[in-house]
């Protein structure tokens, strides 16, 4: 029993070290540097939300798009590549981040990538991924479906 439960205890020790993340860089301030902002806030998105097209993004998510690698399957943040990133990747389940993010800002990000807050810091692991991994219009796709992971527990 002893052993056992020590064997445990070692267990949990390598996955608490394992799973030591980097902190998420403030997810209430946009990402699109000020002489943008107004114009990527006013971007609509084309895509409609129905549960289909929230269905075709998470294929795109978890698919070509390899978003999940770093947001995680749940968008929490905490895929695979996250622990290797700082700043971590966005928790897409922070109602937070929705409260202060419009769908033209996250689309600004997946075209232009994260230099973090206001855009004016470093370049984060967020690149620019519109042209290289997904199309422009997957990226209103997937967007939908990052929404739908608000309050998620
Ligand atoms: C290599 C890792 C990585 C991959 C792959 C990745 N992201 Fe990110 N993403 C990040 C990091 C790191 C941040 C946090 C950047 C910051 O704090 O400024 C982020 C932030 C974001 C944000 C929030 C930006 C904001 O306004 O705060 C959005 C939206 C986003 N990613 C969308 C995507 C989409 C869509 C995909 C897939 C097509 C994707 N990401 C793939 C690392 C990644």
């Amino acid at each position: 029993m002893l052993v056992k439960s020590s064997l445990l205890a070692l267990a949990l020790c390598t996955l608490v070290a394992v799973s030591a993340y980097a902190e998420e860089l403030d997810p209430t301030i946009s990402r699109v540097p000020h002489d943008q902002r107004a114009a990527a806030q006013a971007m609509k998105n084309p895509v409609p939300k129905t549960p289909e097209n929230i269905a075709k993004g998470k294929t795109i998510f978890e698919g070509n798009g390899s978003c999940h690698n770093c947001h995680g399957l749940n968008g929490k943040g905490d895929g695979q590549a996250a622990k290797f990133l700082n700043p971590s990747p966005r928790n897409f389940a922070n109602p937070e981040f929705h409260k202060n993010r419009t769908d033209g800002e996250m689309y600004w990000v997946i075209k232009n990538g994260s230099k973090g807050p206001n855009g004016t810091g470093i370049p984060t692991g967020m690149l620019a991924l519109i042209g290289t991994q997904i199309t422009d219009e997957e990226a209103w796709y997937v967007i939908l479906y990052e929404r739908s992971f608000e309050g998620k527990k």
